[in-house]
């Protein structure tokens, strides 16, 4: 289970996001975006003609966390503009099934988030159906937040859901992951880090990345 570093823009300059995704380009898996509309949470960033931009302008991945009202309606949409991952949240959803089929059917992997406070138990017999599982470490809505650890024991109850239905579903955490929560994350099972302050806030973002990403590798490799 190698460790995916995803850079989330939520913390670059956004009126330089090609020249931000550029920064981290060598060391990121992928380029996590965070779509928010100002109904879901309490804040509002971009839509799919942002995306489509974004996509022209980067060759990394872009993983999509849709932190909107009615997924169901506009996942699949992210998909036709470039996202190669589009997680939406359970709690929005009206049809998790159907929504990630749809983003599947149109040509992506399909992800499932949990806000901290929403248990894994009612969803793992719908695992099946996607490629992610996003269990967010603070309250969606803003970068730079404190890290929830008390979201600890839900990645390795994930971890241990994934493994027990012998799925290949990447595992990602999203809320104050810097190497130090990178690494107690891993140890629980999680292979995907998404990380905003931490990376564009750093002066050198890359190495910033690098060294959130090797920690999390060793502690990979350690479990
Ligand atoms: C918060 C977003 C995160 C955010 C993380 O709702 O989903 O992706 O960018 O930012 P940091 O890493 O600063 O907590
Ligand atoms: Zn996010």
């Amino acid at each position: 289970m190698p460790a995916k570093l995803a850079p989330s823009i939520l913390s670059a300059d956004f009126a330089r996001l090609a020249d931000e995704a550029a920064r981290v380009s060598g060391v990121a898996d992928l380029l996590h975006v965070d779509v928010m509309d100002n109904h879901f949470v309490p804040n509002l960033t971009l839509g799919p003609v942002v995306v489509e931009a974004l996509h022209r302008s980067t060759a990394l991945p872009l993983d999509l966390h849709l932190m909107i009202e009615d997924p169901d309606r506009w996942a699949p949409g992210y998909v036709e503009v470039g996202a190669s991952l589009v997680t939406f949240h359970v709690e929005a959803a009206n049809d998790p099934v159907q929504t990630a089929r749809a983003i599947r059917a149109a040509g992506g992997r399909a992800g499932l988030a949990l806000k901290p406070g929403t248990p894994l138990a009612p969803y793992t017999e719908i695992l099946n159906e996607f490629d992610m599982v996003l269990v967010m470490t603070v309250e969606p809505g803003f970068g730079g937040q404190a890290f929830i650890a008390e979201m600890l024991p839900k990645v390795a109850e994930a971890r241990r859901a994934i493994a027990a239905l012998d799925l290949d579903i990447w595992l990602e955490v999203d809320g104050g992951i810097n190497a130090d929560t990178a690494a107690r994350c891993a140890e629980a099972g999680a292979d995907v880090f998404v990380a905003g302050n931490a990376v564009f806030h750093a002066d050198d973002p890359a190495a910033a990345g690098a060294a959130i990403k090797a920690a999390a590798a060793r502690a990979l490799a350690a479990v």
